[in-house]
């Protein structure tokens, strides 16, 4: 019997607000068997918007399909079912998924059999379901960020009841190990270290469609690392919302800083990590960094703003002082950190002095490269309900000026590489110039050089002859 999804649930924000305090489950991964084949001779395509955590969460959707028989392809007109993986940061990242999402509407005329599906933060939002069900019925498939180990299963129901299947919990789920992964790149991998976040900052959906704070257990993700480097990988990235809060779920003595410390034993030359959490960044962690060893001196620090008035507003729990406390620890113990981080502007209520104080963190804190966001109001958040009073050139223009003192600060980080060599890990041609390779440093500078292709994939010495703001030019060394 298939399940009944006529009656779907809409997603509340209430319910995912809530912080209850149920033990976490480990779900095994086990493909069920009744599934297998099921993409046979059928080709998938997925669509994915935003930040890291969907880019990990697609791969483990390609690694689910192709267990299942399904192959990749990367043409719209050639796929039979294709999956958004949506982001609901920002009103624009949606603007952009319901463009694509008429756009594409026409595919079935020429093929009915095409399936497409709906997925990701967006539907874990209280009326995108509503918006979908009315508005774009050529949607089959509707999930959450919560039940993506499912999107056989909802396949399978698609196919055979011809119905639409939409699930979506307000509950974050628990956390399923040993799903089958398809990574994008064969050098680089993501490693999910927990989900969800607890910070509630007012201007973010993210508490709400990623639910609370679940980090995966030490030896599991150690597994992980040790099994990718002896694939040969050369450098993870660790994910979380806030990895400085990794371990604290866990009630077992064991912290993000720990980690590191077990990462940097095992043999493989890069990590990485993003996001940090500016309050939760702690000296232990910025010890380990120090060690050096294969943890990259590279760190990405959201502010946010400079103006502690904002930043209280935002609910980030630190002021422009102490998180310049901590820039002066991370340079003193890494003095040759890059530090990189995202800005918002335009919060409501910002005035001109407050702005004033962001560029003056920006200065003092020397930074190599920025995000920079004009606030977003998102439905069911906090800063959504303050009243949103500063005109919309005001914002643009603020964006403007932070924007010409950040890409100062960028230039000026990488001029510091000019005539140093470099050690670069080779991604590939230059989009702009294929006489040329492009790769990134350990600092994450991007290098372009002339070389072979069969650097590609490897780590190389590269000696920087110019530095320009977005990028290094350099010789083989
Ligand atoms: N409006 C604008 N920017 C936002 N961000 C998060 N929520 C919003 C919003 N509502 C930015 C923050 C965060 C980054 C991932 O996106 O700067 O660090
Ligand atoms: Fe959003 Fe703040 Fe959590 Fe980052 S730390 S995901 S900005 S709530």
């Amino acid at each position: 019997m298939n399940k009944d999804y006529s009656k779907y649930f809409t997603p509340s924000l209430k319910e995912a607000r809530k912080r209850l305090n149920k033990n976490v489950e480990i779900i095994e991964y086990n493909l069920p068997k009744h599934l297998i084949g099921l993409g046979e001779n059928k080709k998938y395509l997925i669509k994915t918007y935003g930040c890291q955590g969907n880019l990990a969460d697609s791969e483990k959707m390609a690694g689910i399909l192709e267990a299942l028989g399904y192959q990749e392809t990367f043409d719209d007109a050639d796929a039979d079912i294709i999956i958004f993986n949506t982001c609901a940061i920002r009103e624009n990242a949606e603007s952009r998924v319901f463009g694509e999402l008429g756009r594409i509407k026409g595919l079935k005329k020429h093929n009915p059999n095409l399936l497409m599906a709906l997925c990701g933060c967006m539907p874990q939002e209280e009326k995108v379901v509503d918006v979908v069900m009315k508005k774009y019925p050529q949607v089959d498939i509707i999930f959450g960020t919560h039940n993506i180990y499912k999107l056989g299963e909802y396949l399978y129901d698609a196919y055979f009841t011809k119905e639409k299947v939409i699930e979506v919990f307000s509950k974050e789920g628990d956390i399923v190990e040993g799903l089958p992964t398809k990574r994008d790149h064969h050098t680089k991998a993501w490693v999910n270290i927990m989900y969800g976040c607890d910070e509630f900052c007012t201007y973010c959906i993210v508490p709400y469609t990623r639910g609370k704070e679940r980090s995966r257990h030490p030896e599991d993700i150690l597994a992980e690392v040790q099994e990718l480097a002896k694939e040969g990988y050369l450098e993870v990235t660790l994910l979380g919302q806030n990895v400085n809060a990794y371990g604290k779920d866990l009630n077992i003595n064991y912290t993000f800083a720990n980690l590191l410390d077990d990462l940097n034993k095992i043999n493989i030359p890069r990590i990485r990590f993003t996001t940090s959490h500016p309050r939760d960044l702690d000296d232990a962690t910025i010890e380990v960094m120090a060690k050096r060893g294969n943890i990259m001196p590279h760190l990405h620090l959201p502010v946010q703003s400079g103006s502690n008035s904002i930043l209280k507003k935002m609910n980030r729990k630190y002021t422009k002082e102490e998180y310049l406390d901590k820039v002066s620890k991370l340079r003193k113990l890494i003095p040759d950190i890059s530090l990189t981080t995202d800005i918002i502007v335009g919060f409501p209520n910002e005035s001109d002095e407050d702005f004033a104080a962001t560029l003056d963190l920006v200065t003092q804190a020397n930074f190599e490269g920025a995000y920079t966001f004009i606030f977003s109001p998102r439905e069911g958040t906090p800063a959504s309900k303050y009243e949103d009073n500063i005109d919309n050139n005001t914002k643009k223009e603020r964006l403007l000026t932070l924007n010409k003192l950040i890409n100062e600060g960028f230039l000026r980080g990488n001029k510091r590489f000019e005539g140093q060599v470099v050690k670069v890990l080779v991604d590939g041609k230059s989009a702009k110039d294929p006489n040329l390779l492009t790769g990134y440093t350990g600092h994450n500078k991007v290098v372009n050089f002339p070389g072979d292709e069969e650097l590609i994939g490897k780590i190389v010495d590269v000696k920087v002859e110019k530095a320009y703001t977005w990028h290094l030019r350099g010789i083989k060394n």
